[in-house]
């Protein structure tokens, strides 16, 4: 290998850094800047690799990725998060900023420019609490993103203001000996006037060209990209797709039902994970399954695919059993009623299901029993006895979380069925000592019970080969294979499929007649059951794998039902049935620094959303633009307020509106003609770059990734705008005339492109941009095409309708009120006994409230009861994630680290309440 670098080139420092630190073996030349090192390209490139191959890599990011895999450090999703941020948002700042300060002097500037990407890179890194950006070890995002940094951070004339993990961590990776040799080759000990021969050979960053740069309200620089440079064949191409115009033969909007499979066409089923009934819909879940999954449907429509979307509520189960109880109904009744609920959550989201049905039906029962009968006549059920508590006075079995008892192990007095929070172990709830019905407070019996188990470890070796094959062909996001990968890792184990409770599917074997199916293996079957309500032709859809593609939408804690449990019914019922071939889980998102809780009354629920005034498309779009994808993240109001009033009003509604504006007023409400120059048709290709790159990632599913995409064709769009000068140009000569002429037609022909890819993201607010324009019907086919073309598709001498402001500003004191509600602090006099329902998520158990002794008080014991209130909380919150960590058989070292972190919020939290912290803890599981 041969890595050909340049002096004073920063691009090439990351790649000399990247080999230094890798210590991969590769010849480097240093040429000049000149230098066409690879004799087919039309101008130099730097830094260049040439790979064994003979094969040439040009991007700074891909030769230190491709350095730091073959020393065999893979690049985590994580990281190429980073990587990508780096040459999205972080290099056209960088770029700016070294502009201003090598060659205009303006060194002072230079912190306003980097302040935005700055203060992104400390807060991720504060958040993160570990030393490297991606974890305890240097990356190759630490290397790519500190060489970036590297000039502008090492000159201490800069004053860049305190960002105090951004500097830390600087150190840290500057320590590293390779990096700082590698500074010092390409910088010569010349900080930064060491680029500046660099500097003076590249154009000028696009946000100093104009003379008027964008107002200054919002961020000029964030997601901005740096020139892109088109050879004449594609510049030649971009022309020839927009004078095509559009499609002659357009998408059909208007759906038949019921859709069924085509011959012929792609055909896509598209589900999200069944809500349970009983809970109201928090933003985290409705980002995760529905809105994903509606986005993504959309997208589908719009390029033609035959897709059908269906979902549904979940609807049985203890939880059901126990909602009804607490709320005087039958379960029946609180289905109806919640399920009522759903439905205007989501028809105010406007997510646009197909059909959304329920699991408690005839229909239900039909299927799951079916498919329970061929699984036990393959003989891939099995019977075993289990020992279980049942309180004879609430006349039920107790599920786990719903019994409490001394541990056998520590002696700790709360110890729930499942395990103990003090000590951390595992506990069989018939081992609990005294244990107590959690409703009642009575006794419970030892009971055995007959139970029926679906036999995974037969149906292990086919369930492997299935995923083999589907996790290579099919968009399984990482957590989903990872997810996956860690539960077969330890071996299957069976699985109780039956219940002792009255609320689920029955059991049609003679033998249990008394049970129901356990909800997780009824759930999943809802699919199919709900398609069968659509359509009679059900199996066309899901007994057809070999013509459907199913899309799975749903956060990463359903994953393991999805990709084994589930397949694993379906694989063992041999009735070819679809099985899952792109499962897409998000990640979790958190609302502020905390979790959605509404017994805390923390969180935007999904009835609430529509009481805050903000209009659904505006929430649609923040919660995509902050979509979990990769990595948890966090709603926060303040960010929605920036977003809204940056990326909304700003860029995307401010151009909008000003093309339109220009038509109105110059060319009364006409398109003018277009004679399109070389700048035009830059324009041209650089738009179809973006409508490209937004297909290819939605075609992958990543809805927030193609997002920003959207919003950079607005952003040079305005850019456009702003250089050209309409305005000024319709008030001068004919030549001047003409110009303003051309720019606007462009500009509203790029809104009405706009409009189109907005439609999967925001489709109110694509309909009306569509109406404002007057646009023809058939703009929506421009996605029909292989990759997507941008045409013409308002033609001279068409005429717009009328133009108005599409976005509001949020205002810093509506957010601030808005923050307060959601916050977390309730009102007086609202106690906590909240008439709104009390969150029954299986994550919630302590949430389940006895009739009489619904709430408990926090006695006041002269310590901290305010303090114990928070940390009763936490500890509550702690405990779940525990269990949910070992439901997922996560990797022991971070169960035992939640678990020490478990332990010492109880210890705090009997500080507070006044208790001295409990007896010796266990050997070996030390507290600090
Ligand atoms: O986690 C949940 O909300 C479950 N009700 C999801 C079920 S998904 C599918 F299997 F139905
Ligand atoms: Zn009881």
């Amino acid at each position: 290998m041969e890595l050909f670098v340049s002096e004073g080139n920063p691009h090439c420092l990351k790649v000399l850094a990247a080999l230094e630190v890798t210590g991969v073996q590769c010849s480097v030349q240093y040429v000049n800047h000149e230098e066409r090192v690879v004799p087919f390209l039309s101008r130099p490139t730097l830094p260049a690799l040439l790979l064994p191959t003979g094969l040439h890599l040009f991007s700074s990011n891909a030769i230190c990725r491709y350095l730091f895999e073959v020393s065999g450090q893979e690049c985590s999703e994580f990281c190429n998060q980073w990587l990508e941020w780096e040459a999205t948002d972080l290099q056209p700042a960088l770029l700016q900023a070294l502009y201003m300060a090598v060659l205009q002097g303006k060194g002072s500037e230079v912190s306003t420019v980097l302040q935005g990407p700055l203060k992104f890179l400390d807060q991720s890194l504060s958040k993160g609490g570990m030393p490297y950006l991606t974890g305890e070890a240097v990356s190759v995002a630490d290397v790519v993103l500190w060489a970036a940094l590297y000039p502008v951070l090492s000159d201490s004339s800069q004053a860049l203001g305190e960002h105090k993990s951004v500097n830390g961590w600087f150190d840290r990776v500057a320590s590293i000996h390779s990096c700082l040799s590698a500074a010092q080759k390409v910088l010569q000990g010349k900080g930064l006037q060491g680029m500046k021969s660099y500097m003076q050979r590249q154009p000028a960053p696009q946000s100093s060209q104009g003379r008027n740069t964008q107002p200054c309200n919002c961020n000029p620089i964030e997601g901005e990209e740096g020139e892109r440079a088109f050879s004449e064949e594609e510049l030649e191409a971009a022309i020839l797709n927009w004078s095509k115009g559009l499609s002659t033969s357009p998408l059909a909007t208007d759906r038949q039902h019921p859709i069924l499979p085509q011959e012929g066409k792609r055909n896509i089923l598209v589900t999200s994970a069944l809500p349970y009934v009983n809970n109201v819909p928090h933003l985290g879940n409705i980002i995760g399954c529905v809105l994903s999954a509606d986005v993504f449907s959309r997208y589908g429509r719009l390029r033609g695919w035959n897709l059908l979307f269906v979902c549904g509520t979940d609807e049985y189960g203890t939880a059901t059993e126990n909602k009804a109880r607490e709320e005087g109904l039958t379960p029946q009744l609180i289905c109806d009623k919640y399920h009522a609920v759903h439905s205007s959550i989501y028809k105010w989201f406007q997510i646009d299901f197909d059909f959304f049905g329920r699991t408690t039906t005839e229909k239900q029962t039909e299927i799951a029993q079916d498919i329970f009968w061929r699984l036990h006549k393959n003989g891939f059920l099995v019977e075993d006895t289990v020992e279980q508590l049942r309180c004879e006075q609430c006349q039920r079995f107790l599920a786990d979380r719903f019994v409490e008892g001394i541990c056998p192990h520590c002696k700790y007095p709360e110890a729930r069925g499942d395990q103990c929070d003090k000590c951390g172990r595992l506990i069989n709830a018939v081992e609990l000592r005294e244990p107590q019905c959690k409703v009642c407070r009575q006794t419970p019996v030892i009971r055995s019970s007959k139970h029926l188990f679906l036999d995974l470890p037969k149906l292990e070796t086919q369930l492997e080969q299935w995923l083999e094959k589907s996790t290579s062909t099919g968009d399984w996001t990482t957590n989903a294979k990872q997810i996956t990968r860690s539960w077969l890792r330890d071996g299957l184990k069976p699985r109780c499929i039956t219940r002792d409770l009255l609320w689920g599917t029955p059991v049609p074997h003679p033998d249990f007649k008394e049970k129901v199916f356990y909800v997780w293996f009824d759930a999943p079957i809802g699919y199919l059951s709900i398609t069968a309500n659509y359509t009679d032709e059900w199996e066309k859809w899901w007994k057809n794998p070999h013509q459907v593609e199913l899309y799975n939408f749903m956060a990463k804690d359903n994953v393991p039902f999805h990709s084994v449990v589930f397949p694993c019914s379906l694989l063992g019922a041999q009735d070819n049935y679809t099985l899952v071939s792109h499962l897409v889980a998000t990640e979790y998102l958190n609302y502020e620094d905390t979790k959605f809780s509404k017994s805390r009354g923390v969180g935007v629920f999904g009835d609430m959303a529509k009481d805050t005034g903000i209009p659904a498309d505006v929430w649609r779009f923040y919660l995509l633009y902050v979509r979990p994808e990769g990595q948890d993240s966090a709603f926060s109001w303040a960010d929605m307020a920036l977003k809204n009033n940056s990326e909304l009003l700003n860029n995307l509604g401010n151009f909008i509106n000003r093309a339109g504006m220009f038509v109105t007023k110059f060319f009364e409400g006409c398109v003018p003609v277009m004679e399109l120059q070389q700048e035009d048709k830059k324009l041209l290709a650089l738009v179809g770059w973006e409508l490209q790159q937004y297909i290819q990632l939605m075609d992958k599913v990543k809805i927030r990734d193609a997002l920003k995409h959207i919003l950079n064709i607005s952003r040079h769009g305005n850019q456009y705008i702003q250089v050209n000068e309409p305005w000024k140009n319709i008030k001068g000569g004919d030549t001047e005339r003409q110009r303003a002429g051309t720019v606007t037609g462009v500009s509203v022909n790029i809104a009405c492109l706009l409009s189109v890819m907005l439609m999967p993201y925001m489709p109110e607010v694509s309909q009306t941009i569509r109406n404002q324009l007057n646009a023809p019907q058939s703009c929506v086919s421009t996605m029909l095409q292989g990759n997507g073309t941008f045409v013409c598709s308002l033609c001279a001498g068409h005429r717009i309708g009328t133009v108005s402001p599409l976005f509001q500003k949020l205002e810093a004191d509506q957010i601030e009120a808005l923050k307060k509600r959601f916050g977390g602090q309730q009102p007086e006099d609202e106690p906590s006994k909240e008439k709104t329902p009390q969150s029954a998520a299986s994550t919630q158990p302590a949430a389940v409230p006895a009739p009489a002794a619904a709430v408990e008080v926090v006695t006041v014991n002269g310590v901290d009861p305010e303090k114990a209130k928070q940390l009763t909380q936490a500890v509550a919150e702690q405990g779940d994630k525990v269990r949910a960590l070992k439901a997922q058989n996560a990797e022991k070292a971070v169960i035992t680290a939640e678990v020490a972190k478990l332990l010492d919020l109880k210890k705090q939290l009997a500080l507070a309440e006044g208790k001295s912290p409990e007896p010796a803890p266990q050997k070996g599981k030390k507290k600090k």
